[in-house]
């Protein structure tokens, strides 16, 4: 399934909700808005079918998000229905790690039923260790909770375990190499990524981007001259660098400044609210929700996929002067 540009998409991304327990700044708008009404969520029924959909068009890996995904109940049982299906190469989620820990029926860490369930590989947000800048950024108090929950996801036994750190000038800047040590430590792929303008927000500004480019600066005075690894690729468009005289590798998600950025694209979004977002750097989305309620069958639903991969644009807009129309929140990152 390739689009016009010759993107070939295998991946989708899937928000379950957009509620969240954190309140990140470059993430929600200043004045907090009503959560969606349970029933303008699709339900797990209706995502799974259309995930079924995608993986007849060639999508193998999921990853799912919110708002926090954690926060919505049922969800390791909806993971273990994903993989239950058999079409799919890999489950990620992307959490904020908060809730990791929670504990269910027989005491096991939320961490450790999702490993069981069939989740692959964890995304966890963690811009500081700082716990005042940590409770700046986020709104919540939450550092030792999370970190916490980075140990129970590495005593879980994930495939892979990546630490996405968004840059943000005068917040995260004079901790970068602490956050490398922190990731050597446990073995977790650290990735730093540039602010992106996808909400309304007053953080989104040139003041506060700090750009990839100085974030691999900055390391270099202290660890050396890093090495590129143009071979070396997750899921995402991350560029990895490693350490000299270490086997550590550093991802760089340089969303604005890095002009290649969008030429590997092999992504499709589903919003908690039934759209289908080619881009996230774009406006163009495809109402899938209406036409699913309103009781169309696979092939049309087919047919919206393949209408909304042949319109997705050969690269996001963010450098020109892109409004968001949309809470990042209600997209999913
Ligand atoms: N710019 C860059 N990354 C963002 N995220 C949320 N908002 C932004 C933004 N404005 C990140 C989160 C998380 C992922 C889902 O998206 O930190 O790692
Ligand atoms: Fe919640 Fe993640 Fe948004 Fe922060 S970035 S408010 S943790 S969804």
């Amino acid at each position: 399934m390739e689009d016009r540009f010759g993107h070939r998409i295998s991946y989708l991304r899937v928000s379950v909700t957009d509620r969240c327990n954190e309140r990140c700044r470059y993430c929600m708008p200043e004045e907090m808005q009503e959560w969606l009404p349970r029933a303008d969520v699709l339900s797990f029924e209706e995502i799974q079918r259309l995930i079924l959909i995608a993986a007849g068009l060639g999508v193998d890996k999921v990853r799912l998000t919110g708002g926090e995904p954690l926060t919505r109940p049922g969800l390791v049982q909806f993971v273990s229905q994903l993989s239950a299906l058999g079409c799919l190469k890999q489950i990620g989620l992307s959490t904020n790690g908060s809730l990791l820990t929670r504990t269910g029926p027989g005491g096991k860490s939320l961490a450790a039923q999702l490993r069981e369930a069939g989740v692959t590989s964890l995304n966890i947000s963690l811009d500081t260790l700082d716990p005042g800048t940590y409770a700046q950024v986020t709104g919540r108090d939450f550092l030792p909770r999370v970190l916490a929950g980075i140990d129970a996801g590495v005593a879980a036994g994930f495939d892979h375990i990546r630490i996405n750190a968004v840059l943000m000038r005068g917040r995260n800047e004079n901790s970068l190499l602490e956050m490398v040590e922190f990731a050597h430590a446990r073995s977790l792929l650290l990735r730093f990524i540039e602010l992106m303008p996808v909400s309304t927000t007053e953080v989104l500004n040139d003041k506060n981007f700090f750009p990839v480019r100085e974030a691999r600066r900055v390391l270099e005075n202290s660890l050396g001259q890093l090495i590129p690894q143009p071979d070396f690729r997750t899921n995402g468009p991350a560029t990895y660098y490693q350490i000299p005289g270490r086997e550590q590798k550093i991802g760089f998600i340089g969303a604005l400044t890095n002009l290649h950025f969008c030429e590997t694209c092999n992504k499709l979004r589903l919003t908690c609210d039934g759209k289908l977002r080619p881009c996230l750097g774009s406006h163009l989305e495809v109402d899938l929700m209406g036409a699913l309620r309103g009781g169309a069958d696979d092939q049309a639903l087919r047919a919206i996929f393949l209408d909304t991969i042949a319109r997705k644009p050969e690269k996001h807009e963010f450098r020109e002067n892109y409004q968001p129309g949309r809470r990042m929140i209600a997209i999913g990152g």
